[in-house]
């Protein structure tokens, strides 16, 4: 998720699950090729599995940024066709490739051909006035015959004139049986769902219908779900605390101080992983204003990790026998 996916985001979810794949922010063609790499693309190798999200239209040059990608050793090449923001429209990527599967499927065909590792594709229901049952099939099938495997499908259409990105994911209503039933009439393909999806329960619910769920924004605003995540979804290991968490994430954090980065680069991410828990907003605030002050350190997350643990210890003491 563009601005919200960085390295330091992907770094502390992993602390959190070891088995959900991780993406990038999109990334364009031209910026893989011609940006700064070291910025943009590198990661740290605890990420693993981590996707490489390209947006893009241009087979030639999607095969060289997924060459790039895969040489730096991400696991997945994702090409976005689900983004509708104007910027993104004006490049004819993104969303408004839902109405040219032809073309969808040229570039997944050369990204395959350039590359060993998966290339999977994001997309929408559909866009605009097209048919959604119509409109996904036609894109999934196209890509299918160019080799992909493995779709992750954000259940709702994007209106491509009037509504803002944002209200493009709220407003467009989400169909999760049409997703369900991509699934059950293309059974051979990997068919992950995405859009609204609150919590895990949600997720296990969804489950079984498809093979995948993709949590965007609440993995973001409430990293602690991800805790769950490893034992709940895939089998495999013990719920992780947002403070075990924590403790995992610090020698990172000391790491990037030592290299320049900022305190705040990082703690954005963290605001939400006591969600809801007594304490929540002192962490926030915290966090959000001591961690923002030139030269902050690690002390920032220790002293509102001490406020956290105060609010928890006065609602036990008030708390009836
Ligand atoms: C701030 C923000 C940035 C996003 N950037 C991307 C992006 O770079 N690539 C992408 O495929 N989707 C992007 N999305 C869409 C999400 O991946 C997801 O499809 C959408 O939010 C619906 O899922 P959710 O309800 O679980 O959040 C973004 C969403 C948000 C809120």
């Amino acid at each position: 998720m563009m601005d919200w996916t960085d390295r330091h985001c992907r770094r502390l979810h992993r602390t959190l699950t070891r088995r959900a794949r991780l993406y990038t922010e999109m990334l364009t063609a031209d910026a893989v090729i011609h940006g700064d790499r070291a910025r943009l693309l590198s990661f740290d190798p605890a990420e693993h599995p981590v996707a490489l999200q390209l947006g893009g239209s241009e087979p030639a040059k999607l095969a060289e940024a997924a060459r790039i990608g895969e040489a730096l050793g991400y696991d997945e090449v994702n090409l976005n066709v689900g983004c509708p923001s104007d910027r993104v429209q004006s490049g004819r990527f993104g969303a408004c490739l839902m109405a040219e599967p032809g073309l969808v499927a040229d570039c997944v065909a050369a990204i395959g051909a350039a590359v060993a590792i998966p290339a999977t594709v994001k997309c929408r229901l559909g866009v605009d006035e097209q048919d959604p049952e119509q409109a996904l099939f036609a894109l999934v099938d196209a890509c299918a015959a160019a080799g992909v495997t493995h779709f992750v499908v954000h259940a709702r259409k994007a209106w491509l004139k009037g509504l803002s990105p944002k209200e493009n994911r709220e407003v467009p209503p989400l169909d999760y049986p049409l997703v369900w039933r991509l699934k059950r009439a293309r059974p051979q393909l990997t068919v992950v769902i995405n859009g609204g999806i609150a919590s895990l329960e949600e997720a296990e619910a969804h489950l079984a219908h498809v093979d995948g769920v993709m949590l965007g924004r609440a993995a973001y605003h409430e990293p602690w779900r991800l805790g769950e995540a490893d034992r709940r979804l895939f089998g495999d290991g013990a719920d992780v605390t947002p403070e075990a968490a924590i403790e995992r994430y610090l020698p990172y954090v000391h790491a990037e101080l030592a290299r320049g980065t900022h305190l705040a680069a990082m703690t954005r991410h963290m605001l939400g992983l006591f969600h809801a828990r007594p304490g929540a907003r002192a962490w926030r605030r915290i966090l959000t204003v001591e961690g923002a002050k030139p030269g902050a350190g690690v002390e920032v997350i220790e002293h509102a990790l001490a406020a956290l643990a105060e609010a928890a210890a006065k609602r036990t003491e008030l708390a009836p026998a």
